[in-house]
C-alpha cells in the first residue's frame, strides 16, 4: 500500500467517527523528543474532534483537531514514526512504515464498537487516569513522569479527578460564547486550581482567563514559576491578596473556593453572587462564626456537648450558605466531595445561577431557622444588597 493511499484510509475512519484510539509509536528521530503520539475522539461543543497527545520525555502536550481536519496531522507523524496501533469500530489495524515509507497494513475483524455518546461514555471512569501523564501532577509531584500516581499521594489524586467531575458537570451552566472568566479564591498550593485549567484549556480546548488568589505570597510566586515551566502563558494568573478586598471584577464564569478558612468562603461567595456567576463550587473549612453565635436552648440536649456543637455549627453554617444562595437566585445543593475517610471536610456548596425568585414560604423557612439558632450570619449581611428587603 503506498503512503497517501493509507492516509486517505485512515483519515477517512476518523473522519467518519469510527476510531475509538489508536497508538503512533517508534519516533524515527530520538533527537527531536518525541516518543509516541496517543489519539482518540472527543466531543467538544458538541462537534467530533480529535485529540492529539503528544508524549516527550517530560511533558505530556495535547491538541484537539476536527475529525474531518486531521489528515494533515497525520501526514506529518506517520512520515516521523514507524508504527500505528489502532482501534477502529469492528477492526483492530497494525500499520508499520519502512525507511521509504512502505507500508504494511494489517486489519484484525474485531467486536470493537466506538462509542456513540462520547462526553458520557468519559464519565464512566476518572476524567484523569492513572498511567497517563498530565505534566501538571507530574510538576505538582503527584504523579511520576511516566504518569504513575506516587506514593502516598493517591487521595489527592482521587481528590483532584473528583473535583474535575464537578468541572465537567458545571460545563453545561457556562457561556459557550466567549473567554470564561474563572476565579479560585484562596487557591493555596493551587493544585486544584492547575487542574482546572488543564480540564478545561487542555482537555475541552475552551477560551479560559483563571485567576488564582491567595493571601501568601511565597505560595503564589510558586505557582507563577510551575505555571511558566508547563507554559501555561497568560490564561493562568495568580495573585497575592485577600478576598476580601478583592473587588476588581465586573463579570465572572466561575468562582470556586475550596478550604478558604472561616467566613473567607463567605466572603467569596458573596463576590461570586454579585459578580453573577454561573457557577459556584465552595469546599468550606473551619466554621467559628456560628458555633460562636449559637444561642438555642432548644436544643441543649445536643449543644451541650462541645463535639457535637462544633459539628453542628459546621452544618448549619453550610445550610444556611445553601439557603442565602437559593433567596438569591441559586439552585444551590450540598454534596460529598470525597469521601469522608479522607477528610471530615467533604462537603461542596455547588450552586448554579437560575435567577428564580424564592417563594414566601421559603423565605419564612429560612427566617425561622436562623430565629431558632440566634445566628447573625456573615453571608446574609454581605448579600443584604441582593436579599433586599425580603428578609425584614
Ligand atoms: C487550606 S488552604 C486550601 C488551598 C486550596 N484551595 C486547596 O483546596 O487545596 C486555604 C488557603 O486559603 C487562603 N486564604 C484564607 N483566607 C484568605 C483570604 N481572606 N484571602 C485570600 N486567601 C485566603 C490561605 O492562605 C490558604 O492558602
Amino acid at each position: 500500500m503506498e503512503f497517501k493511499e493509507m492516509l486517505d484510509e485512515f483519515a477517512g475512519r476518523v473522519a467518519d467517527g469510527r476510531l475509538i484510539k489508536a497508538t503512533i509509536s517508534g519516533p524515527r528521530r530520538k533527537s527531536e523528543g518525541l516518543q509516541r503520539v496517543r489519539i482518540k475522539p472527543v466531543e467538544l461543543r458538541g462537534e467530533l474532534h480529535v485529540q492529539f497527545e503528544y508524549q516527550y520525555e517530560r511533558i505530556l502536550k495535547h491538541e484537539n483537531i476536527p475529525a474531518g481536519e486531521v489528515r494533515s496531522e497525520l501526514g506529518r507523524l506517520l512520515g516521523d514514526f514507524r508504527q500505528v496501533q489502532a482501534s477502529f469500530t469492528g477492526e483492530d489495524v497494525q500499520i508499520l512504515l519502512s525507511k521509504k515509507l512502505k507500508v504494511s497494513w494489517k486489519t484484525e475483524r474485531t467486536e470493537n464498537a466506538a462509542s456513540a455518546d462520547l462526553s458520557h461514555d468519559r464519565k464512566k471512569k476518572y476524567l484523569l487516569e492513572e498511567g497517563t501523564p498530565y505534566p501538571f501532577l507530574v510538576r505538582l509531584g503527584v504523579q511520576t513522569p511516566n504518569g504513575k500516581v506516587k506514593k502516598g499521594k493517591m487521595d489527592k489524586f482521587r481528590q483532584i479527578n473528583r473535583f474535575t467531575e464537578f468541572i465537567d458537570d458545571s460545563l453545561r451552566h457556562l457561556p459557550k460564547d466567549r473567554t470564561l472568566r474563572i476565579l479560585d479564591f484562596g487557591s493555596g498550593k493551587s493544585y486544584l486550581t492547575f487542574a482546572l485549567y488543564h480540564y478545561l484549556k487542555i482537555e475541552q480546548g475552551l477560551d479560559v482567563q483563571v485567576t488564582g488568589l491567595d493571601l501568601k505570597k511565597e505560595v503564589i510566586e510558586d505557582c507563577r514559576q510551575i505555571s511558566a515551566d508547563l507554559g501555561y502563558g497568560d490564561s493562568l494568573e495568580f495573585l497575592v491578596g485577600d478576598i476580601n478586598d478583592y473587588n476588581d471584577e465586573t463579570q465572572v464564569d466561575m468562582v470556586v473556593t475550596l478550604h478558604a478558612c472561616d467566613v473567607a468562603t463567605d466572603a467569596a461567595l458573596a463576590r461570586a453572587v454579585r459578580w453573577g456567576a454561573d457557577v459556584i463550587l465552595s469546599v468550606p473549612c473551619c466554621q467559628h462564626e456560628l458555633f460562636a453565635q449559637l444561642d438555642a436552648p432548644e436544643l441543649g440536649v445536643m449543644l451541650q456537648h462541645g463535639l457535637i456543637k462544633e459539628r453542628f455549627a459546621a452544618l448549619a453554617t453550610d445550610s444556611i450558605r445553601a439557603e442565602l444562595l437559593g433567596l438569591v437566585g441559586y439552585d444551590a445543593q450540598l454534596l460529598e466531595f470525597i469521601d469522608m475517610e479522607h477528610t471530615p471536610k467533604n462537603i461542596m456548596i455547588r450552586a448554579y445561577r437560575t435567577g428564580r425568585k424564592p417563594d414566601v414560604q421559603r423565605v419564612l423557612r429560612y427566617k425561622q431557622f436562623r430565629g431558632l439558632l440566634g445566628a447573625d450570619p456573615f453571608l446574609e449581611r454581605e448579600l443584604s444588597g441582593r436579599l433586599g428587603d425580603i428578609l425584614k
